[in-house]
């Protein structure tokens, strides 16, 4: 993981870096650093902890000069402290580091054995110091940093600069994704286009194996075989990500009260002028002779992903195989002649997906990339892009690029039911309908936010938490509990209630809240017989469920919130909703990070 970005300006380096890295903190906070060159001097600064602690760092110890590499850093080799943040010096080398180099410890040693001595316990340091050992050879600036990349075996995106070349940064990739920025008599390089924006518009993507040597009128790209190559710069109209957080204290607050208009965007990006049909991307796959859909995802895109297989296994009768990414790949699953395996990721760089689409595309398998950030690696590798048009995420939890995930899933699954002759037009119109009024029931259930809070506060004096659902619900008691756990650092669990007697049931105690997420649908009398058995046992059951649910449950549940009345198939919506309140008032009454919660980072592009 890691954000990265270097800068070789016309104007002071570190406030354009420190605004850069500030857009990439999403990548990792755990400790941040830069280096800059002043009169061709290299200095740096780096400090433990979030973004801000090096702002405050520079205040009191500045950076001067119009060249610079800047980190934002989630440890992999060695524990978030000072002396593993980047930039790593070795000599007259710094370095900024997003991967992981797989031999680090072979070059180690033999940079010990060559007398070589390391500060940190990093992997990058290793980079610095055998670009430092190749310039006490003899090499150029440029030489060095190409004969140290072509030892590195494993992933990253690299940004060097020289102590006395203040005309000069240095930069390559495999396995991470990195950005070229063309300014006025100024260039610049960052771990994605959004870390750039503000600098220039002008972009281009470096491809696998390449590596770009930038002074300020000029940058030449190089392909893994050394040769010189050009890539295509493009213009990109990019918003301005750091949105303010309006009137809510967290990004997630704001994030979860976006969610109706993002619903909106989306339903308007997919569907047609008449809005009669579903129209998007995906149309031109041969659907009716796809024998079977993969979708492959990690975490919260994974249980989007769950939500979905319902979805298009009850609407377009496609078999539908979900594959949690890290898992994937490693089984060398036999994928179908003329399958189509779908990824499906928010940032649309997390390193597991991304090789499970290359696997996929390996395979032979159409692919497709249901993605948020669509500049993204994996929007640029599949062969259909599918946006999904949450706007900009900030907040770690996930929480509106779910309800735009399973909204566009949700559509796909009426499209591919088109094309495969499982409904007619009327019956597609019939759920764009249904679809339609998707935010209009999420302001409703938004509405319900104080009686959300008020069960949070309960929730939130607990140690253990359980989720249950049947059906479209088990995705959601799945979210439920990851959300909760993420945020608040309470345990928690999703399970299929009616799973629960197998195992789980022994977890049951006065002490342990248990949510159900109960519509009343037609598994509602199951779900109410597996709440009976745990009330039966001193559980203490909050019921999210509508008011027939709540009829028959009310006298005999510990909480309960009544939520709208809906068809069951866009319950998931309003369902989200519900769990995402629950965890974010917990965290607020916990008093934890909300928007940045400890160990995480919001792009996981590393295994
Ligand atoms: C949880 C969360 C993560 C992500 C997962 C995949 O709230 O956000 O579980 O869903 O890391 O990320 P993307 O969707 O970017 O591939």
């Amino acid at each position: 993981m890691c954000g990265i970005v270097g800068v070789i300006a016309n104007q002071p380096a570190a406030p354009i870096l420190l605004a850069s890295l500030k857009r990439l903190e999403y990548r990792g906070y755990d400790s941040a650093g830069m280096a800059t060159l002043e009169g061709g001097v290299l200095d740096r600064r780096r400090a433990e902890g979030k973004l801000s602690a090096l702002a405050a760092l520079l205040l009191d110890q500045p950076l001067r000069g119009t060249t610079g590499i800047g980190h934002t850093r989630w440890a992999t080799h060695g524990s978030p402290s000072e002396a593993n943040a980047h930039p790593h010096r070795s000599g007259p080398v710094a370095v900024v580091h997003n991967g992981i180099i797989e031999n680090y410890l072979e070059l180690k040693r033999d940079l010990v054995d060559a007398g070589y001595s390391f500060e940190s316990q990093t992997d990058t340091e290793v980079i610095a110091t055998l670009c430092a050992s190749m310039l006490a050879r003899g090499l150029d600036c440029e030489d060095a940093a190409a004969a140290t990349i072509a030892r590195l075996r494993g992933a990253y995106a690299l940004c060097f600069v020289f102590d006395g070349r203040p005309d000069l940064l240095i930069c390559a990739r495999r396995g991470s994704p990195l950005v070229l920025g063309f300014g006025e008599g100024e260039n610049f390089v960052g771990s994605d286009a959004i870390a750039l924006a503000p600098l220039t518009d002008r972009i281009c993507y470096l491809e696998e194996g390449d590596w770009a040597v930038l002074t300020r009128s000029d940058v030449r790209i190089h392909d893994a075989a050394g040769n010189p190559v050009t890539r295509d710069v493009q213009t990109v109209a990019l918003e301005t990500i750091v949105a303010d957080k309006g009137q809510h204290r967290h990004y997630m607050a704001k994030e979860i009260h976006e969610q109706p208009s993002v619903i909106a965007r989306a339903l308007g990006a997919w569907i047609s002028e008449d809005r009669t049909r579903i129209a998007c991307a995906a149309e031109n796959v041969d659907w009716a002779r796809a024998p079977r859909l993969t979708i492959v995802a990690c975490g919260t895109a994974y249980y989007a992903a769950h939500v979905a297989k319902v979805w298009m296994e009850r609407v377009a009768r496609i078999p539908v195989e979900i594959e949690i990414a890290s898992e994937f790949r490693y089984r060398e699953p036999p994928l179908p002649d003329r399958g189509v395996t779908m990824v499906v990721s928010q940032s649309g760089e997390t390193a597991d997906t991304l090789a499970a689409l290359r696997y996929a595309q390996s395979r032979g398998q159409i692919t497709l990339g249901l993605v948020n950030v669509t500049t993204s690696t994996i929007a640029r590798e599949a062969d259909v892009i599918l946006p999904i048009h949450a706007g900009p995420e900030i907040g770690v939890a996930s929480t509106k690029a779910f309800t735009a995930m399973v909204f566009c899933l949700s559509a796909l699954a009426v499209l591919i039911a088109r094309k495969r002759g499982e409904i007619g037009l009327d019956e597609e119109h019939g759920y764009v309908e249904l679809l339609s009024t998707v935010p209009r029931l999420m302001s409703e259930t938004i509405a319900l936010e104080p009686q959300f809070e008020a069960l949070a506060h309960d929730i939130a004096r607990s140690s253990d938490t359980l989720f249950l659902g049947r059906g479209l619900m088990y995705p959601l008691a799945l979210e439920g509990a990851l959300k909760l756990k993420e945020i608040t650092y309470i345990h928690a669990e999703g399970y299929a209630a009616g799973e629960i007697k197998h195992g789980p049931i022994a977890l049951v105690d006065e002490l342990t809240p248990i949510i159900a997420l109960a519509p009343f649908d037609g598994l509602f009398d199951k779900l109410a017989s597996n709440l009976r058995e745990v009330m039966g046992r001193k559980g203490r059951v909050a019921l999210i469920g509508d008011a027939e649910a709540s009829r028959d449950l009310a006298e005999e549940v510990w909480r309960r919130v009544e939520m709208p009345a809906v068809d069951p198939l866009i319950a998931p919506y309003i369902y989200a909703v519900a769990v995402q309140f629950i965890a974010y008032h917990a965290a607020v009454a916990k008093g934890t990070d909300v928007d940045q919660p400890r160990n995480l980072a919001k792009s996981v592009t590393v295994e």
